[in-house]
Parts: structure tokens; sequence; C-alpha cells
């Protein structure tokens, strides 16, 4: 399907990208602590390993909420008996599991307004090559940030709302960033509106290690690529060779972390930045949190940021919660 996507009407006021993600990364490693953000795993070639880290057998969290999203696809029109609705999604990716949920809503008769955000225009064309053309279906797609692309889908929106965050993505954020995070999407969006979150939730480390450190090293290449990334947009020497993925559960934040770790000590030189960045023997870059939630935690962040628990859908082994929020 032709979808329309919106790149540049929101960005033309802002510096263009490329600066914020210089600006980023020389923050990240000159931290004593180096850390990079997770969002920036999603250039090209990031959106389509993540692709193939989704469909990967170690990796149940895909299986597990495609599951829910089939059982509960013809529940939910039901449940709000439209005939227009604006799904608007935060981070779809390639759009495989949204398109569960879309068609859903066209099957009962309902005319959908679909608003996919994402910061990869590499994801938005991918998830283009899922969506057939249809009579019912209007796509906007908008390559941003998300709260810049849900303040600017704020202004197109005339219907009832349906948020999708999906994927466990709320698990990238920390437990007090994640309330944040949710505060502003409670104030983004129309009252009597709806929010459909994935939860992975806590289990046995050893099912965690393993979706995360998938046998087929697809997560360990997503990760590397980041030093791709790098290397090509703002000319950096990052020797992939030096660098080895680590991906570990942490119980006692309840989180996966993952890691890359210097092999050696070497220094490594960015030309965008005019600026060289030593690493010791076996020192960390901090990438990712994939925090795990318990039902308790998930009814906190709800408690805490207003919105009320309307359904928890549960996957059959218990492992994955897709969690319906009112406004
Ligand atoms: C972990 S993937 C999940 C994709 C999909 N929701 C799923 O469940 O398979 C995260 C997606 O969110 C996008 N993303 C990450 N951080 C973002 C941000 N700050 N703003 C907008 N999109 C973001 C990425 O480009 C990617 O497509």
């Amino acid at each position: 399907m032709k979808i329309k996507i919106i790149q540049q009407k929101i960005n033309k006021k802002q510096k263009p990208i490329i600066n914020i993600f210089a600006r980023d990364i020389d923050k990240g490693l000159s931290l004593k602590n180096k850390a990079l953000s997770s969002k920036y795993f999603y250039d090209d070639k990031g959106s389509k390993i993540f692709q193939k880290i989704t469909q990967h057998p170690d990796y149940y969290l895909t299986r597990k909420e495609i599951e829910i999203l089939n059982k509960i696809k013809s529940k939910l029109p039901k449940l709000f008996k439209l005939d227009e609705i604006d799904i608007i999604e935060l981070g779809p990716g390639d759009g495989s599991k949204s398109k569960i949920i879309i068609d859903g809503f066209i099957k009962y008769g309902c005319f959908v307004n679909y608003y996919p955000i994402d910061i990869s225009l590499k994801a938005l064309k991918l998830l283009n090559k899922n969506f057939k053309n249809n009579n019912n279906l209007n796509i906007n797609g908008i390559v941003s940030e998300y709260f810049e692309g849900l303040k600017f889908v704020k202004k197109l929106s005339k219907n009832k709302q349906l948020i999708l965050f999906l994927g466990s993505n709320i698990g990238n954020f920390e437990r007090e960033q994640s309330i944040k995070f949710m505060k502003n999407i409670y104030n983004n969006i129309k009252n009597k509106s709806y929010i459909l979150t994935g939860f992975d939730l806590k289990k046995d480390p050893k099912k965690l290690n393993k979706a995360y450190n998938d046998s087929s090293k697809f997560t360990e290449k997503f990760n590397l690529n980041l030093l791709s990334r790098i290397n090509k947009q703002l000319k950096g020497d990052f020797n992939l060779n030096n660098f080895i993925h680590y991906g570990t559960y942490n119980p006692l934040l309840g989180a996966m972390e993952s890691f890359l770790i210097s092999t050696k000590r070497q220094t490594v030189y960015i030309e965008l930045l005019n600026k060289k960045y030593s690493f010791e023997c076996n020192e960390p870059i901090h990438l990712e949190y994939s925090f795990k939630f318990s039902l308790k935690d998930i009814e906190y962040v709800a408690y805490k940021t207003g919105f009320k628990i309307e359904y928890n859908f549960l996957s059959k082994d218990n492992g994955f919660i897709n969690s319906l929020w009112e406004k």
C-alpha cells in the first residue's frame, strides 16, 4: 500500500537529525560509564536486523504478543463499537502486529485512520510492504520521535483514539521514566481514548538470557551495528572486531541489560566530532534496558499515570500481557 510519509513538516524547525545524533553520541561516549541510547539502533540496517530477531525462535516476545493480538482482534472492535477510529502507534517497526489489530477493525466495518510514528524511515518502508490498499484504511506514517509525532497527530486526529505501544517498547525506559512517558501520553490523547501496551513479564532468567542472546547472533549484530552507524554517519573508526556483545538479566532491577564490551585498550576517533574516545580493556558501553514487569508493576504504572486498566490479556504461558487502559 502506498502510505503517505510525513517527515519534513515536523522536523523543519528543528536541528538536523544528524546533529542531534552526533550530540548524543558525544555525550554518551564522554560519560564516566559510557552509554548510548537504544533508540539509535534503528537505522536501515538495524531495522532489518531487528525484523530477523523478532522472527527468531529464541525471541519469544513477538510470538507471544502475536498470539494475544490474534485472540483479541475481533474483541476490541466490539468493545469500541465505532464506525471510524484513529489508531496511533508508537514505534510500529514493520507493522506486522498492528496489522492484526487494524484488520480486526476493518473486518468489523470500521474505517481506520492509522498513524504509525517511528524514528526510523526504514521501519515505515517495511511497514508499507505489510499493508495492502483498502478503502477502509488511510495511513499517514510519521518519521519522528514519539512525542513530536504524537503532538503532530493530535492536530489531525478527529475520532476516538486507540494508541498502540507494542513489543514491550515500554521496557526500554527505567521505572520512573516509564511513568513519566505514560503520563505524557495521557496528556496528549483524547478523553475516553484507549492505549494497548505490551508488557513482557518477569520470568526465569534463563529464558530471558536466551531471548536476548539468540543462537544466530542477530542480537549481537544488531548491537554492533550501532558502531557501524557511527562509523558511517559520523565518520568514526570503531573496529567492530574489538567489541563483544554482552546481554544479561539483572534481577534486582528486573531488567535485561545489554552492553558492548571493549576487548582491548583502544582509542576511537570520530571525525565529525573531531574527538578521540579511549576505552580500557573490558570497559562496557551500556546500550539497552529491557525492563520486565509483574502484574503489580503494571497496576502501579497505570495508577500513577491516571489510566484505568480495562483488561489484561495474558498469553497462554502467562509470560506476556497486552494491557488495555482507558483515559
Ligand atoms: C523494539 S522495536 C518494536 C517494533 C514493534 N512495535 C514490535 O513490537 O515488533 C522499536 C521500534 O520503535 C522505534 N523507536 C525506538 N525509539 C523511538 C523513539 N524514541 N521515537 C520513535 N520511534 C522509536 C524503532 O525505530 C523501532 O521501529
